[in-house]
Formats: structure tokens, sequence, C-alpha cells
């Protein structure tokens, strides 16, 4: 470093650090402040402050930066470590079991492939009160004037780490929804469906993301698959999304799960969202839509829809999207989406329970340790019901054993139970109908969920 600058350097080090003691007493604000200690502790001669929120010093965002990382010009970013700071101290906050945001000073280190000069930006981060009393994070960060490119490329890829689905790791991302991640805990072994169905499902999963996408990418089409899970409403496709989403996020991909349960119902555009998500994920995506059916009420939502099946208007993810749509209502579904090649890939039946293996797996699953091979004498009446009739007539059968203190679930309680839910969903009884409407499922609130016939069984 030529001796001039280096002197200069140190003359406003000096310079600044006596304002500060000077400026100590006074009641200047927290960035006031922060610029002043940055200035006394950056021997910089030439440099710009940036704001920020606190992704930069997000512990959880950094570990995820394959360092070294081209920020552009032949510089790089190469590792970040903490500087003490008396204005702030240095706290980390637990964010879903890891480290989250840290509070305090950081300095980043930048070094130039070719050369090796090197340079550091320094950053505190301060935990402030929003207006609604939000805790929120904001960062002030004090960066060499010809470093500012890097240092804006070294941002924007924190955000884009932040946005993706490192952060979800585990949990599927809610769009639209009330709740922004849930984690899912069923397993496939948990729905109880024919084995050819649930293997075929796999098989297409499978296929696509091992062998598809590469097909795709060499043809130029974007890699994009869509399954379609249609059958009555209480087969299990819920349940099935919920299992599947767990399988995807166990393998790392990104899963998102469009809600149309939020205030603004089930509207196009959060499926546009859910799978800009995924183009921006950097890895494979599953997005999940339920009651595909409620999203294409209008002409202009169908038009949307079309495009959208068809490529046009859908962000390319070069590791894959695949897109599960559930429907209790096919026959809602425009021919125009059923029908054309290519819109929809495959069409899945989730169909009622319809062979003694599964009702009999299904009994004993949820009738638990009151099990009595009595019991199986029941199974060729719930041939052709829906699983969800099946679960809801076993917890009737063990509530009414318990209040009524006996010790035996006896065939004879599980019988009434059946014909009780029978003659109840006959009456399309409007107290049920309700009653679906305000479950707290992730099911879509529509116009339609009103009628009778989506008593969920
Ligand atoms: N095939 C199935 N295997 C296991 N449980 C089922 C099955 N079908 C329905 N159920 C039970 O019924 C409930 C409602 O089913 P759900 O998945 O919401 O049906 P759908 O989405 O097809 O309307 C589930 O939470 C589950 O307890
Ligand atoms: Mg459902």
């Amino acid at each position: 470093m030529p001796k001039e600058r280096k002197y200069r350097a140190d003359s406003d080090y000096i310079f600044v650090r006596r304002k500060a003691k000077l400026a100590q007493s006074d009641t200047s604000s927290i960035y006031t402040q922060l610029v002043r200690w940055l200035q006394a502790n950056h021997a910089l001669h030439d440099g710009e402050f940036y704001f920020s929120d606190g992704t930069v010093t997000t512990l959880n965002v950094l570990r995820y930066i394959d360092v070294p990382f081209d920020l552009g010009n032949g510089w790089q970013y190469e590792s970040y470590d903490s500087v003490p700071c008396s204005l702030v101290p240095s706290i980390t906050s637990i964010a879903e079991d890891q480290l989250g945001t840290r509070t305090g000073a950081m300095r980043y280190h930048f070094r130039h492939r070719e050369s090796g000069a090197q340079c550091h930006a320094l950053a505190v981060t301060v935990p402030l009160h929003d207006a609604d009393l939000m805790l929120v994070f904001r960062s002030l960060a004090y960066v060499p004037k010809e470093r500012v490119p890097q240092w804006i490329a070294f941002e924007k890829e924190c955000k884009r780490i932040e946005n993706s689905a490192v952060q979800f790791r585990g949990k599927v991302s809610v769009v639209g929804g009330t709740e922004s991640t849930f984690a899912s805990n069923i397993t496939l072994e948990d729905v109880f469906l024919p084995h050819t169905l649930k293997s075929e499902i796999m098989r297409d999963i499978d296929a696509f993301f091992q062998r598809g996408v590469d097909i795709y990418k060499r043809l130029n089409i974007k890699p994009f698959r869509k399954l379609l899970l249609a059958g009555v409403p209480g087969t299990g496709k819920t349940m099935l999304c919920s299992a599947l989403a767990n399988w995807a996020t166990q393998r790392a991909f990104f899963v998102a799960y469009v809600s149309g349960s939020s205030t603004f119902g089930a509207r196009f555009w959060k499926i546009h969202q859910a799978l800009e998500m995924a183009a921006s994920s950097s890895t494979r995506a599953f997005v999940i839509v339920e009651e595909l059916d409620a999203y294409l009420q209008d002409d202009e939502s169908m038009a949307e829809m079309l495009n959208v099946l068809d490529g046009l208007e859908t962000p390319s993810n070069p590791f894959g999207t695949l897109l599960i749509a559930t429907t209790n209502h096919p026959q809602k579904i425009d021919e125009r989406v059923l029908k054309r090649p290519g819109r929809l890939d495959r069409v899945f039946v989730v169909p009622e329970m319809n062979d003694r293996e599964s009702v009999e797996r299904m009994l004993r699953n949820y009738i638990g340790d009151a099990w009595r091979d009595e019991h199986l004498a029941i199974v060729d009446e719930l041939l052709g019901k829906p699983g969800a009739f099946i679960r809801e007539m076993v917890l009737y059968a063990l509530t009414v054993s318990a209040y009524q203190d006996e010790e035996l679930l006896t065939l004879g309680h599980l019988q009434e139970s059946a014909r009780l839910l029978a003659q109840q969903l006959d009456a399309k009884d409007d107290f049920l109908t309700r009653h679906k409407q305000e479950d707290i499922g992730f099911s879509a609130t529509t116009k339609r969920s009103k009628r009778a016939q989506d008593v969920p069984f």
C-alpha cells in the first residue's frame, strides 16, 4: 500500500476517533453512532454505507454460501468473522433449531483471485422494533468504494439463499395460507391405498427427476410435470399430498403447498408464486395445489392456468418442478385442461377402500389396542367407502364405548357407528357441511364447498 494513502487513512482514523469521543454525550440516533463506530473500526479512506435487513448477518444463510464465491471482476467472497462492538453486543437467535440472525459486528473478507489483493467490508446489525413492535434486524455496512459492486453481489447471494429452499429444508413452504411453513410427519405407509397406485405414483415421480428432467432439457422443454390426484372426498388425497411432501423434504426438495385457505381464497396468483419460488430454489421442487378445480372458476383464471400448464408462463426450474394437484370434482375441471395431452401429464384416480386388505389394515390401525378379531366381520360392509368414513366410524365407536365405561370395543359398537354415520350422510346434514367448511386443514375454501356433496366422505 502506498505510504501516503496509509498515512491519510490513519489520520482519518484518528480524526474520526476523536470525533466519536466528542459525540459520546450527544443524543444522536443509533445510525449516527453506528456510522461513527464503523468509520473508527475500518481503516478505510473511501468507504460507502449500505443499509440492509439482517440477511448478511444471518448465520443460517452464510453457512450455505459456496466459498470462494465469485463476486465479479475477479473478486471472491471467502469468509466472515465477528468483531467485538461496543455499541451492539453479539447476540444470536435460534430459528427452526438452527442459528439464525446475529446482532453485533461482522467482517466479510474478499480476495482477488489473480492478484491475491484483499479487502473487507464491515457491518453492524442491530435489533429494532418496528411500528407493530415486531423485532426486526437492520444492518449497516461500510464498504470500500471501489468494491461496491462486489458488496451488492454478495448481498444478492445472501438474499437468494434466504429466499430459496435452504431455510426450508425439512419444512414445507405454504403459499397463501395463514402459516408460512409446516412440517409433515405423515409417511407413505400411513396412507392406505392399493400398493399398485402408490408405487405407480412413486415410479412416475422418480422417473421424472432421474431421467425426465434431462430429456425435457434436451428437447428444449421446461422440466415441468403435472400430476392430478382425483377422487371423491375423503379418499386420502390430502393425506397422500402430506406424505409426498414429507418424502420430498427428507430428500432436500423444495416443497411449496399452495393454500386456498387464507382470506384471498383459491386465487391463481398463489400457484404462480409457488412456481416462482420453485424456480429460484436451486433444487428439485414439488408444488402441491389442493382442489385445483377451485382455481378454475372464471375464464380469466382458466386462461392463466392454461398458460401455466402449457409452460408458457411457468418460471423454469432447471432441476425440475413437479406439480401435484388434487380434485374432488374432476368433472369440474374443464376439458381443455383434462383432455389435451401435455396439460396434465397424468391423472391418478384415488379410489374408495375397495380391497379387503386395505380396509383391514386401516381398521387395525385406527382401532389399535382395542382390536379384536370379531371386528373383521365389518370389513365387507366397508368396501367401497372412502377412508375418511372408516376413520370417523372407528373414532365414534371408540368414544361411545369409552363414555359408556365399557371395557371392550364390540363389533356392535362399530356396526352401530357405521349405521349412524351413513344415516347422517344420507340426510346430508347441514351441520356436518358447515363443520367441513371450518375444517382447520389446508383445504381450499370455495363457493362449492358450501354444498352438501362436499361432506368429507
Ligand atoms: N386412504 C387413506 N388412508 C389413511 N387414512 C385415510 C385415507 N383416506 C382418508 N383417510 C382419513 O380421512 C381423513 C380425510 O382424508 P383426506 O386426505 O382429507 O381426503 P381427501 O383429501 O381425499 O378429501 C384423513 O386425514 C385420514 O385420517
Ligand atoms: Mg382434500
